[in-house]
């Protein structure tokens, strides 16, 4: 089937009590693996692309694959930008063949936040493209947490119009120093208040235990990058050490790699469901 978008598959998700793993690729095996685990799992994914990826052809290139890919695959795939920048940026995806975008001003004022969600918004839907904001902050590495706030949550999905909402309730981007403790009275009360599905960024190193409450308060999509590529970083690293000076043409080299990551991308998918 066609590239769906997150309406398709995360109000249905939110609903039954389940968690759409939303993984970040780079490339055509990190793609291909996600895409094979979920097929080998039977359940719906949402590819996503870094938004500095667009910089070039890459985000392109990759949206091409994913296309092709999806068209054959037997689960449905959402191709989503990754804390787009700017409208001008979310536009480029749209023109690419992305289904669904973010658009990430967590860093502006409330009120300019809304401001240029709502534009973005606005642009997507025209399109028939799902979009996901964020409130408060999930700052990357060592950056400040700003906690969401839950009458916030409810002014801005009502001012934006958003199809997701990307809540922080106590996660990072990157590896945690120490265990993560996701604010879940939090996200109950935000879930309480908006309908929409909420969004985790921040998913590496979260527990499953913790993931699973957050889910059980509305929380339908949870993103996952870090752990995943440094799991292909580290796969090659193994395969350096095993081979040493043999060549081995790059298709066959990656190959464990890829075995690696799906079963990696299986047990995250397995662990949401
Ligand atoms: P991690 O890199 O911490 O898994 O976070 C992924 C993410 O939220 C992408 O937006």
């Amino acid at each position: 089937m066609p590239l769906v978008t997150l309406n398709e598959i995360l109000p249905a998700a939110r609903k039954a009590g389940c968690g759409v793993a939303a993984f970040n690729v780079a490339n055509m095996e990190t793609l291909y693996a996600v895409v094979r685990a979920a097929e080998i799992e039977n359940s719906p994914l949402i590819v996503q692309v870094y938004q500095r990826l667009f910089g070039d052809e890459r985000a392109a290139l990759i949206a091409a694959m994913a296309a092709k890919l999806a068209k054959r695959a037997t689960i449905p795939i959402v191709l989503h930008l990754d804390h787009g920048n700017s409208v001008e940026q979310v536009k480029k995806a749209i023109g690419i063949g992305y289904t669904s975008v973010m658009i990430d001003c967590s860093s502006l004022p409330f009120n300019e936040n809304i401001k240029h969600t709502a534009e973005a918004a606005k642009i997507a839907h025209q399109s028939g493209v799902t979009i996901e904001g964020e409130i408060g902050h999930v700052p990357f590495g060592d950056g400040e947490v700003k906690l969401s706030d839950a009458a916030e949550a409810v002014e801005f999905v009502a001012k934006t119009g958003v199809d997701a909402l990307a809540v922080s309730i106590g996660t990072i981007h990157g590896f945690y120093k120490k265990e993560p403790r996701l604010d879940i009275e939090r996200a109950r009360e935000i879930g309480r208040k908006v309908a929409i599905p909420l969004v985790l960024h921040g998913g590496t190193g979260v527990p499953e235990e913790q993931l699973r409450q957050a889910i059980a308060c509305g929380v339908a999509k949870i993103n996952i990058a870090t752990e995943l590529q440094n799991l292909f970083i580290r796969e090659i690293a193994v395969e350096i050490k095993k081979n040493g000076e043999k060549f081995i043409p790059v298709d066959l080299y990656l190959k464990p790699v890829e075995d690696k990551i799906i079963e990696y991308a299986r047990s995250k998918i397995n662990a949401l469901k």
